[in-house]
């Protein structure tokens, strides 16, 4: 197996494969982090909750694992919930993880409960608090949160989003179903995730339904769709025809999101899996496979095809930033590289141009070295973002890797911004203040660490352009 450098500041695991975040809670100062896991290799295998915890969300710490299969199965994805209350008589402040069950084929939902800030796990006397279904065969990731006088569960089912409604935990009633024909149906529905967000930071809001689909996504194999809607305490309701759909993220890399509860901050915080079921288990590696995406922090704002789901990478990020590069009002020349002296595997950049009308196509290259470069450049007249891996480093281990990935995007004011995360194995795109994101693996040579600035057609007007290079994020334990 190629042996692949591990990422600056992204969260890997300690070893072995990791897929789906679990279980995101905050509680007493520190940010929970569970993850399906596998410890017994580098591909997918009995499913565990592996756990680390973090006070900043930039620095990780590896806590031992969290949940064990056994003879009622692998412990696939699921969250956890602070019980403020003591609903389910489990203790005072216990942390109440809620995940499935899955063995030969039959899913089941099941607690497991920690009066010691989780750092250690009693499975439930009487689990499963939700027996298989006879009809159904996919029947998995519960996420739980309070709502008003009683807990909210959203449960994957097949090709459905599944409501329950619970009183302690313990006993729950399907309330709601949604799904059936809306939005991407290619694939199973997994991992969903439900919240609610403020129009525009005002006082209207929305909910917003996230599903993570097995297949069919933008840049193929598995992706993250999302609705936008209503929800009654039990029921949700899709405001959005039901033929639209709406893609969290245009790259391959973005599955399984799961959004932080409790967040002290009341913000709405997601991070995801940065792979995809396509090939996840053949991605270059190390002793570990896998990692989880920048943190995002998310909003809803109005736009002109109505209400839409915004990502901006946390501003926690902000602290990782070392030795700035600036340039303002600059016209850059077909031909010209302003970035020639900047090199590195850690950058963040950000961009603003304005668009002039010659401009044929215009953006960065990063992780450029002998004959590999990723690209990501916008085409005014195609009104399109691409990002474009086929010459990104190692890409024979599938042949879904190698392409072009693309989204469409309209400028505002003529102004088009870039906000662009490069680390050892990945880049990140936030594209106009977070509208469209693409989160793409690559795989370049260590020594790729080359930057382009570039146009073609014409000049451009760079309004403004930042380069950080990125300190690393420190994971202990
Ligand atoms: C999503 C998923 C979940 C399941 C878990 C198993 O990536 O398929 O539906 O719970 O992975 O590891």
């Amino acid at each position: 197996m190629t042996h692949f450098p591990r990422p600056h500041y992204h969260f890997t695991p300690p070893r072995m494969w990791l897929n789906d975040p679990n279980g995101l809670v905050y509680l007493d100062g520190e940010y929970h982090l569970f993850y399906q896991y596998h410890p017994g290799s580098t591909v997918w295998g009995p499913m565990h909750w592996g756990h680390a915890v973090s006070r900043d969300l930039v620095n990780w710490q590896h806590l031992p694992i969290a949940l064990y299969p056994d003879e009622h199965g692998m412990i696939y994805s699921g969250s956890a919930v602070v019980d403020w209350n003591n609903t389910s008589g489990f203790g005072e402040k216990a942390l109440v993880a809620i995940f499935t069950y899955h063995k030969d084929s039959n899913e089941t939902q099941n607690l497991a409960y920690s009066t010691d800030k989780g750092r250690t796990w009693t499975k439930y006397a009487d689990n499963p608090i939700i027996p298989a279904p006879d009809l159904i065969r996919d029947f998995r990731d519960p996420k739980v949160f309070w709502h008003e006088d009683h807990w909210v569960m959203s449960l994957a089912a097949g090709d459905k989003i599944l409501s329950f409604a619970s009183p302690d935990l313990k006993n729950w009633e399907q309330t709601g179903s949604f799904g059936s024909g809306y939005g991407s149906t290619e694939g199973v529905w997994e991992t969903p995730d439900l919240f609610r967000l403020p129009v525009d930071g005002g006082d209207e809001s929305r909910w917003v339904l996230t599903v993570g689909v097995g297949n069919g996504a933008p840049a193929g194999g598995s992706g993250t769709q999302y609705f936008i809607g209503q929800f009654d305490g039990r029921k949700f309701i899709s405001e959005n025809p039901k033929e639209a759909i709406l893609w969290a993220d245009f790259g391959a890399d973005y599955y399984a999101p799961q959004s932080w509860i409790e967040e002290p901050g009341g913000r709405r915080l997601m991070i995801g899996w940065m792979n995809n079921w396509q090939y996840a288990r053949l991605i270059p590696a190390g002793e570990w496979r896998g990692g989880f995406n920048l943190i995002r922090e998310l909003s809803l704002q109005q736009t002109r095809d109505g209400i839409r789901l915004f990502q901006r990478p946390i501003p926690e990020m902000q602290n990782l930033r070392g030795r700035n590069h600036h340039w303002q009002e600059q016209t850059i020349q077909p031909g010209s590289n302003l970035l020639a002296d900047v090199h590195g595997s850690a950058l963040e950049i950000l961009a603003e141009f304005q668009m002039q009308d010659a401009v044929e196509l215009f953006g960065f290259r990063v992780r450029v070295g002998a004959n590999e470069q990723t690209t990501v450049d916008y085409n005014p007249k195609e009104r399109r973002l691409f990002v474009d891996r086929t010459h990104s480093g190692i890409i024979d281990f599938h042949d879904g890797f190698a392409a072009i990935h693309s989204a469409e995007l309209d400028p505002i004011d003529n102004t088009i911004r870039l906000h662009i995360f490069v680390d050892t194995s990945s880049v990140e795109v936030f594209v106009n203040d977070g509208l469209i994101t693409f989160s793409e693996c690559i795989f370049p040579a260590e020594g790729s660490q080359g930057l382009e600035l570039f146009v073609d057609g014409g000049n451009i007007k760079l309004c403004s352009l930042d380069v950080f290079h990125l300190m690393e994020g420190r994971i202990t334990g």
